[in-house]
């Protein structure tokens, strides 16, 4: 039976595309009230219409996660429509591809500001109540270019690395108050992000080195995330789990 998570409240980061947008979804149809968020107003409230249309609760909060005081504030006014979190998705990322020389400052800052700081103070801001609450789920979405040596991954590979180690020290700090900290680790996935910055050529060459023999789907991410979220996964605490058809082990 799918483990239902009604009565719970979801934030989900970057949800107003790809990966996030599927999360949401899913989340919504197992019964949390989601919270969905982003920059871009038009596609938020889309995402909202469909989950509603499906028989879902979820309401859109505007955020641009490049600074901190908007994470603080999506975290306040989550809370407000909602009356607490139980559930946070770190998913919001942005992955501009580039060497180590031609990756500017300002580039390399947004990257790290999305990333990793955006993640770092919403859980911040929310993780206090779930402790006092004795439970709650945080999920990092990471990536396999984590761990890899993805040439042209270099900011955004170790900003995602930056992520697998907060998942681990969060799931060693609140675990003991009943929150667990878990993360998944996409492979190329199909969403509306990698068509834009991935050309059709370079997709070809990492599903060649995919076991699967083809890229990920964002519904594939987002059952992941849901398991990691639900009381089926309440002895899995600072999972690195890898969602990637196999390419990890390649
Ligand atoms: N797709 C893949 O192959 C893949 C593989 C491994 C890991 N991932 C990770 O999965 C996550 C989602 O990726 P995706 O492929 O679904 O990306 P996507 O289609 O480009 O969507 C990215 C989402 O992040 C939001 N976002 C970007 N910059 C933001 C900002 N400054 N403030 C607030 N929201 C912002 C976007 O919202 P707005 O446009 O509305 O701002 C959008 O909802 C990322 O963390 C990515 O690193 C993806």
């Amino acid at each position: 039976m799918t483990p239902s998570l009604n009565g719970s409240t979801a934030l989900v980061t970057g949800a107003t595309s790809g990966i996030g947008r599927a999360i949401a979804q899913v989340l919504a149809e197992r019964g949390a009230h989601v919270v969905v968020s982003g920059r871009d107003a038009a596609r938020g409230e889309q995402a909202v219409r469909e989950i509603r249309a499906a028989g879902g609760k979820a309401d859109f909060v505007q955020a641009d996660l490049g600074s901190v005081a908007a994470a603080r504030r999506l975290a306040r006014e989550a809370r407000q429509l909602t009356g607490g979190i139980d559930i946070l998705v770190n998913n919001a990322g942005i992955y501009p591809f580039a060497g180590t020389v031609d990756t500017t400052e300002e580039v390399f800052d947004q990257v790290f500001d999305v990333n990793v700081k955006a993640p770092f103070f919403l859980t911040a801001e929310l993780v206090p109540a779930m402790v006092d609450k004795g439970g709650g789920a945080i999920v990092n979405v990471s990536s396999l270019a984590a761990d890899k040596a993805v040439v042209g991954a270099t900011a955004y590979g170790s900003s995602k690395s930056g992520v697998n180690q907060l998942t681990r020290i969060w799931a060693a700090e609140y675990g003991p108050a009943g929150v667990r900290v878990n993360a998944v680790l996409p492979g190329v996935t199909e969403t509306e992000g990698v068509q834009a910055a991935l050309p059709d050529e370079d997709r070809s060459e990492l599903v060649a080195m995919t076991p699967a023999g083809r890229v990920g789907l964002p519904s594939e991410v987002a059952e992941a995330v849901a398991y990691l979220v639900s009381d089926a996964a309440s002895y899995v605490n600072g999972a690195l789990l890898t969602v990637d058809g196999g390419a990890s082990v390649r």
